[in-house]
This record gives structure tokens, C-alpha cells and sequence, in this order.
């Protein structure tokens, strides 16, 4: 596990990526801020500066490549849970990546890379930031606005760190992923439209596909 901080950065999934070849499996990459922050789906991930946890790590050990369909949704679920410990109430996860507390967004995900060689996964999570003055696509909140208190980001962020490291390399990954996630499962029995398709969420299968009525879908964005 290696670690580099940046004060600022274009985007540490960018700089992950720059350097993917040279850097090594597990390499986190942090920033007070991004001038750069991508979303999914091409947005701009909106951060104020020193307020927030936003980092990146590599994969490119063969093993967890394969795993790479569990790997979004449980990083997902392991910032849920990381937050539960930390004494959030209300913690769900949204397919096939996001982390809500109380009905709103505190943390989005973004996978890129390719499966063959190297993953980069990017996490931007609210810690102190209590105003939001951009426009949400969905209502955000942070830490400090759930709990009224104020964040160690430096302490905050080596735990989780940590904590991400050791369960994503845990045999039991995928089920512990499956299980938390049925368990805190933001998007079952509502009516979403994914792809254009209508339907009602029954979950998630073994695959990790949502279950939209009947049919599994392997990904996409949940509107
Ligand atoms: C989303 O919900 O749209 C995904 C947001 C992902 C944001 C994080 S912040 C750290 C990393 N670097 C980026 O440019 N994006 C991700």
C-alpha cells in the first residue's frame, strides 16, 4: 500500500491514470482539491477546498481485476460501512456505486480503466463542507452536516484507507459486499428508469446486476 498527497490536482483518477504504468497495485492518491473533479457520466464533481475526502487507488493485481465487477459496489459498501462505524445512522448504498445517509448523497464513486491492465477507483467524499452552492442533480450532505460535528480529515482518511485495503483483499469480499449491500439497499421497491427501461428494483443478484422487474442489468445510471 502506498500513498501520495497532492494540495491540489487536476483529478487523482487523472493522475492515476498518467501514472498507471509506473505505480503500484494499491497506490492511494488524496488531494485538499481537485480543479479538474470528474462525476460520472462526464459531470464535474463539485468539491470546496480542504473540506473534503477525495482520493483515488490503483488496482492491477490480476486477482482483484477479475473481481472487478464487485469492486464498485464494494468500495460503495465499505465507505457505508466505515461510516456506520463511525456513528452515521441511516447509511444506504445506491447502485451501483453511491453512498446516501438519510435520502441524501455524501460520497459518489468512479471506476475507469480497463479491465486487463490497471482499475482506478475514485471516491469524493462531504466531510466539513456544509454549503453546497452549485447545482445537485440530487441533494448533498457530508459528515459534519449528519452529525454536527467537524471531521479530523488527515485521521479520517488514513483509517479508511486502511480499512478499504484490508477487506477489498479479504476472501470474503464479495460475500460480505453482497450481504451489507442487501441489507442497506437504497434503491429496493423504488421505480427507476435505467437505459430508457421502466421498472420497479428487486435487488441486486449474485452478480451484482440490479434486478429491474425481471431483468438483471450490468450497469448504467439509475435515474
Ligand atoms: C459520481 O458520483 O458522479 C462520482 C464522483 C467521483 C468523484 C471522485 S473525487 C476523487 C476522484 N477524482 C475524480 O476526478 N473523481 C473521483
Amino acid at each position: 500500500m502506498n500513498y501520495i498527497h497532492f494540495k491540489e490536482i487536476d483529478s487523482t483518477n487523472s493522475y492515476l491514470k498518467r501514472n498507471s504504468e509506473s505505480l503500484e497495485n494499491f497506490t492511494f492518491v488524496s488531494t485538499d482539491y481537485q480543479n479538474k473533479g470528474k462525476g460520472r457520466e462526464n459531470r464535474i464533481w463539485y468539491a470546496t477546498k480542504n473540506e473534503n475526502l477525495l482520493f483515488s487507488f490503483i488496482i492491477k493485481e490480476k486477482g482483484l481485476l477479475e473481481k472487478y465487477k464487485s469492486l464498485s459496489i464494494g468500495t460503495a459498501t465499505l465507505v457505508a460501512r466505515f461510516l456506520e462505524i463511525y456513528g452515521l445512522k441511516n447509511v444506504m448504498v445506491k447502485w451501483p456505486n453511491d453512498v446516501y445517509v438519510n435520502g441524501k448523497k455524501i460520497c459518489g464513486i468512479l471506476l475507469e480503466g480497463n479491465v486487463s491492465s490497471y482499475i482506478v477507483i475514485g471516491v469524493g467524499l462531504n466531510l466539513n463542507q456544509i454549503v453546497f452552492e452549485d447545482s445537485y442533480r440530487v441533494t448533498p450532505t457530508s459528515v459534519t452536516l449528519e452529525t454536527n460535528k467537524k471531521v479530523d480529515i488527515d485521521d479520517f482518511k488514513e483509517k479508511l484507507f486502511i480499512f478499504l485495503y484490508k477487506h477489498i483483499n479479504q476472501k470474503l469480499f464479495e460475500k460480505n459486499t453482497l450481504k451489507f449491500y442487501k441489507e442497506h439497499d437504497y434503491l429496493i421497491g423504488k421505480k427507476v428508469t435505467i437505459d430508457g427501461i421502466n421498472g420497479i428494483v428487486n435487488g441486486i443478484d449474485d452478480d451484482f446486476n440490479l434486478i429491474v422487474d425481471n431483468k438483471a442489468i450490468n450497469s448504467g445510471e439509475v435515474n
